[in-house]
């Protein structure tokens, strides 16, 4: 792995619509145009070495979308899922799935729970997708595990620390993300991973999500790498004169 690459890569894949509706497609049509995006950006992951990519597909509030428009994502999803197993296995990738899944319907559970149990023990990329995420919902439902912990009498409300509320995250061993890339020009979070994020480096790039493939992953790599990481303290750089 070349000394820059990011341990943790998160992906805002926006501009779907955008990009069937400049062809004069249904928007639908750019959804199904992203998971084509989705498979080559998670070969390269693989290949360069990522240890998780995880890519916002569906939001908590992407449920106001008409129905129409919902349940052509779910059914896209359930497919997808199903004809990827191949290709997460053939490289030895793993998968993984985080936020409000129980709202999923229940033909998109069985095909990611079938697909999280036969990848669990490979070594490659974690590629995790963020379905019914909220990253809102996501502390709440942090906050909410605590609270009970502490009114069972297992947790002092003076052990919480952000040790605690971190350890109750819906993935509590992915490393922070270091990069988040966001396609189709937008500068907003959107609530993805509001708490994870803290120290991310942010990537906005105006390219569409149906037309992000490995060069501009790549890009977005390169910048990062020219990026100084402060964490709030100081670079020491050698003196001058
Ligand atoms: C991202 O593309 C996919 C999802 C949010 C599910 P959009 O559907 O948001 O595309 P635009 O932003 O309308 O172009
Ligand atoms: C963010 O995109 C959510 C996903 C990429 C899944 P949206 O298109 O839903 O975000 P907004 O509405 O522009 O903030
Ligand atoms: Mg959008």
């Amino acid at each position: 792995m070349p000394p820059a690459t990011p341990r943790h890569i998160a992906i805002i894949m926006d501009g779907n619509g955008r990009w069937a509706e400049a062809r004069g497609l249904r928007r639908i049509r750019g959804h199904e145009a992203g998971a084509e995006s989705v498979r080559a950006i998670a070969e390269e992951c693989a290949r360069l070495g990522v240890e998780q990519l995880t890519l916002y597909a569906f939001s908590e509030e992407n449920w106001r979308r008409p129905r129409l428009e919902t349940e052509f994502l779910m059914q896209l999803l359930k497919r997808f899922i199903a004809a990827e197993r191949e290709t997460l296995l053939r490289n030895q990738m793993r998968f993984s799935a985080i936020g409000r899944l129980d709202r999923l319907p229940s033909g998109v559970r069985k095909e990611l729970q079938k697909t999280i149990r036969l990848t669990a023990n490979n070594p490659k990329t974690n590629l995790c997708l963020a379905l019914s995420y909220g990253g809102r919902a996501e502390i709440a439902d942090a906050a909410r595990r605590i609270a009970e912990r502490v009114a069972s009498g297992e947790l002092k409300p003076e052990q919480v620390t952000e040790a605690t509320v971190a350890a109750h995250l819906y993935q509590p061993e992915m490393p922070e993300p270091d990069l988040v890339i966001r396609t189709a020009g937008e500068m907003r979070l959107s609530n993805f991973l509001l708490w994870q994020v803290s120290y991310a480096e942010f990537y906005v790039t105006d390219t569409l999500w149906p037309d992000f493939r490995a060069e501009h992953l790549k890009a977005a790599i390169e910048d990062f790498g020219r990026r100084e990481r402060r964490f709030g303290g100081l670079v020491t750089r050698p003196a001058v004169g």
